[in-house]
Formats: C-alpha cells, sequence, structure tokens
C-alpha cells in the first residue's frame, strides 16, 4: 500500500493512501512508533462496518481511521463521545437541526444513517477508532438495516478533507471536556441528540433481542432499556424502532 505525510492535525501525524482494503486494518499492522496517526483513504476496496458488514466506497465520501489511547474501563463512553463530536460537526458544518446520535455513535441525518464508527482493538489500550462519511454519495447496496444519506442528498457540498479538519478539532475540545470535567455535560449534550430517547425500541445482538423503553444513557455509555419487568443495562447491540 503506498501513502503520503500529509500534516499535522492536532496531536496526530496524518498520512493518505490513494486506495486501501480498509483503513482500519491497515493502521493495526503500522509500527507503533508512528502513533498517534490518522490515515485517510481515498478509497477503500474491503471496508468493514460493525457486526461483520461492509462499508462500501463512493468517490468522494471520507474514510479514516485514528490511534487512541484508551483504558479498558473508559471504551464505552468513548464509544458514546466519539460519536457526539462526529454529529457536532456535521451540525456545525451543515446548520442542519435534524442530525441524531442513533446509540451507540451512528449518525443520522434526515432519518438516514450519514456516517457509521467501527472501533477496534490494536494491543493493550490502543484503539484503532474507523470512521466513514457519506460526503458526497449515499452507498447504493448497503446491507444495513437503515436507509443512507450524504451530505451533497441534503444539498451539503463539502470536501471530504475539511470535515476531517473540523472533526479533530471538535473531537479534540469535547475530549479535553471529558478529561476535566468527566462525562456529565458530554452524556446530557448525548441525550439532547439521541434518536428514539424515550420511545420503544428493541435491540438486537448476537445473543438475544430485547424490547423495551430507552430510558437513558447511564453514566459509562450503556443503554438504560426499561422492559415490562425491570431496567436492563444494553452494552452492546443494534437498536431497532418497535
Ligand atoms: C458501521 O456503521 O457499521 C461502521 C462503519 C465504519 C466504516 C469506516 S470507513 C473507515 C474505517 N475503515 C473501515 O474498514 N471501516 C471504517
Amino acid at each position: 500500500m503506498s501513502f503520503s505525510y500529509k500534516e499535522q492535525i492536532c496531536r496526530w501525524a496524518w498520512y493518505e493512501a490513494p486506495v486501501v482494503g480498509s483503513t482500519n486494518d491497515e493502521i493495526k499492522k503500522w509500527d507503533k512508533d508512528r502513533f498517534p496517526v490518522i490515515l485517510s483513504a481515498v478509497k477503500q476496496t474491503g471496508g468493514k462496518g460493525r457486526r461483520g458488514r461492509k462499508w462500501q466506497s463512493v468517490e468522494g465520501n471520507l474514510y479514516f481511521t485514528y490511534s487512541e489511547e484508551i483504558e479498558p474501563s473508559e471504551l464505552s463512553r468513548f464509544v458514546c463521545l466519539i460519536g457526539l463530536s462526529l454529529a457536532k460537526t456535521v451540525i456545525k458544518l451543515s446548520l442542519k437541526a435534524d442530525v441524531k446520535i442513533k446509540w451507540p455513535n451512528d449518525v443520522f441525518l434526515a432519518h438516514k444513517k450519514l456516517s457509521g464508527i467501527l472501533i477496534e482493538n490494536i494491543s493493550d489500550n490502543l484503539w484503532a477508532i474507523g470512521i466513514g462519511v457519506n460526503i458526497k454519495g449515499a452507498p447504493q447496496i448497503y446491507d444495513m438495516p437503515y436507509q443512507a444519506t450524504s451530505l451533497a442528498d441534503n444539498g451539503i457540498e463539502l470536501d471530504r478533507i475539511e470535515f476531517l479538519k473540523a472533526y479533530f478539532k471538535q473531537y479534540s475540545r469535547d475530549l479535553m471536556v471529558y478529561r476535566e470535567e468527566g462525562f456529565g455535560r458530554l452524556k446530557e449534550e448525548w441525550l439532547s441528540l439521541a434518536l428514539n430517547l424515550n420511545q420503544e425500541i428493541t435491540i438486537k445482538n448476537d445473543e438475544k433481542s430485547q424490547k423495551g423503553m430507552f430510558l437513558t444513557l447511564d453514566d459509562n455509555g450503556y443503554l438504560i432499556l426499561k422492559t415490562e419487568d425491570k431496567e436492563e443495562r444494553i452494552i452492546a447491540g443494534d437498536l431497532f424502532i418497535s
């Protein structure tokens, strides 16, 4: 794979490749002495989504992965924080009000999925945070339970690199708030953008499917589901409208 160094973005060294299989897979092979890094790609030939799904490449869309050190006990809060920063970037750049976050961290625009995040472990506390944002077009073959959209579909003409830089500015700010004040304020912001809050939802994961009311997030970023007889803490899964 060929790639070139572009510039420093906040504390990360940013590299770009014209084409890779998956930016997540690539970064996991890199020498850790180079970290913290961002790897973006113009095109992915084997883009990966959550739960074994594929992430299709559309010309002009944004694909990138960055390295981050995260204590295992903080991972679930980071999962929400990253989604929140991504949603806030979309709001800032598009000035659209109908930006929502589907738990844990899919960003929706006008009720359709705009971006997705795949977080994978590299080693110990090192994580690969992979983000795909539909800037110019929504994938046509899309094996997801929701429809996809793009910024362009919503009349927002942006360059993928402009978005990339704005994301890191927002993420660095949100991370500072998290480090200085804890998760509280970010959790409230997350909840104010949550899709399907206080609604009947179904959460599906490999083990089971559970129905209930989406009550809130707890202080770890886990979803609290009110089922008929109790409140369940949901750690992982896909959220569907019941
Ligand atoms: C999802 O919503 O299922 C997560 C999608 C994550 C896609 C991004 S694109 C950049 C990075 N490289 C990958 O192979 N996947 C992530």
